[in-house]
């Protein structure tokens, strides 16, 4: 951490003071940090990539134009961040330029992520697992509606909050989807691949047709990871040969249904695995029948009705009245026309 900024630093002529750093990944720092004009708690991420320096405060790199191409995207790292409002993608308040870098202001996410969770537990059973993976199957649904990938889901990019929130972030690699089956998207060229370990094959190549499916298996390899204590081998070890191990000798609060469903989200081959992130869910609600069926003669109970995870939203949510506000209308124009009728035969009686 020497090349971190030391806590009280003025960013924005004192609008923000940093505290110490909370994270490290491939982009730069995290720091805790006081917004003294709001008067509240927020996380600052300053660009610094591996390779730069520090003269004072300033950042310097030894490829000034990579960097300040890098730099731009990491800008547009928060324009995708705001487009969401969402409970489970992290919320963010500011970004600018500062010290030849740039800095990113979100929201504060008081817990840990799930590396560091599994780092100090272990891998978690298969409820626990399920219960953290579905707020990101929500909140990765809800990046592809707004017509982005992800690119780089990880436990690492994932925040339990100690309130029990569950919160996805990092949007560094995210890019635009190209919407349409595998079969028919064009090819689209890409420029980082994602983490080892979690990133699919397509995403190692220069042109390869990326999708939900890529981020589809990114989640079942953060799944894998909870559930074994590690990632699944790499795609590129896993194209020359080394095996998926067999999950459920790691880990028997597995059941072989969810070991099946994640065979198939991590498959080599795209076509093979669940296209959207819906159709993945419906493989692994464990409200489902399949599941509960599956786990007979496992230790893990059925999931309670009263922690049954909530699926992600439809894609597409219907504005229609339902069937039976249809019928209520229907029985109201019926009703007012006996009425009308009768009325009439009234009337025409007395006169
Ligand atoms: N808003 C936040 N609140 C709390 N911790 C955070 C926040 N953002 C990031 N972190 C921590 O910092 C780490 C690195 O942040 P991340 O956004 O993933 O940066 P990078 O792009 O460098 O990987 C995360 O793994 C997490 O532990
Ligand atoms: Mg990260």
């Amino acid at each position: 951490m020497n090349d971190a900024l030391p806590s009280g630093t003025d960013l924005q002529s004192g609008a923000f003071v940093l505290g110490e750093v909370i994270g490290r990944g491939g982009s730069g720092f995290t720091y805790l940090a006081r917004d003294t004009v709001l008067h509240r708690t927020v996380a600052i991420k300053e660009f610094f990539p591996p390779g730069s320096s520090r003269i004072g405060v300033q950042v310097q790199s030894p490829a000034p134009i990579e960097y300040s191409k890098e730099r731009a995207a990491f800008v547009q790292e928060a324009r995708s961040l705001a487009r969401f409002a969402h409970p489970h993608i992290v919320h963010v308040f500011a970004v600018w330029e500062e010290n030849e870098t740039a800095y990113l202001v979100t929201e504060f996410l008081d817990g840990r992520n799930l590396q560091d969770i599994v780092e100090a537990r272990g891998a978690l059973s298969q409820n626990e697992a399920l219960q953290l993976i579905a707020p990101v199957c929500e909140a990765t649904e809800a990046v592809h509606r707004g017509g982005l990938l992800h690119s780089d889901i990880k436990p690492q990019n994932i925040i339990r909050c100690y309130d029990g929130r569950v919160v996805l972030l990092d949007f560094g690699l995210t890019r635009p989807a190209v919407t349409g089956s595998y079969a028919t998207t064009l090819l689209v060229p890409q420029n980082a691949a994602g983490t080892a370990g979690y990133a699919p094959l397509e995403q190692y190549s220069r042109v390869a047709r990326t999708g939900t499916w890529s981020d589809v298996y990114a989640l079942c390899a953060t799944l894998w990871h909870l559930l074994s204590g590690n990632p699944p081998p790499d795609a590129p070890d896993r194209a020359s040969g080394t095996p998926l191990p067999t999950l459920r000798s790691i880990n028997p609060t597995v059941s072989a249904h969810l070991e099946h469903v994640l065979h198939s989200g991590l498959a080599m081959d795209a076509l093979a695995r669940p296209q959207t992130v819906r159709e993945l869910w419906a493989l692994l609600d464990p409200g489902a029948s399949h599941f509960e069926q599956s786990q007979e003669g496992l230790p893990l109970a059925a999931t309670p009705s009263s922690t049954r995870i909530a699926p992600p939203m439809p894609l597409n949510v219907s504005t229609r009245p339902s069937i039976n506000d249809e019928n209520a209308v229907g029985m109201l124009v019926v009703m007012s026309v006996i009425l009308f009728v009768v009325f009439f035969l009234i009337m025409t009686q007395q006169f």
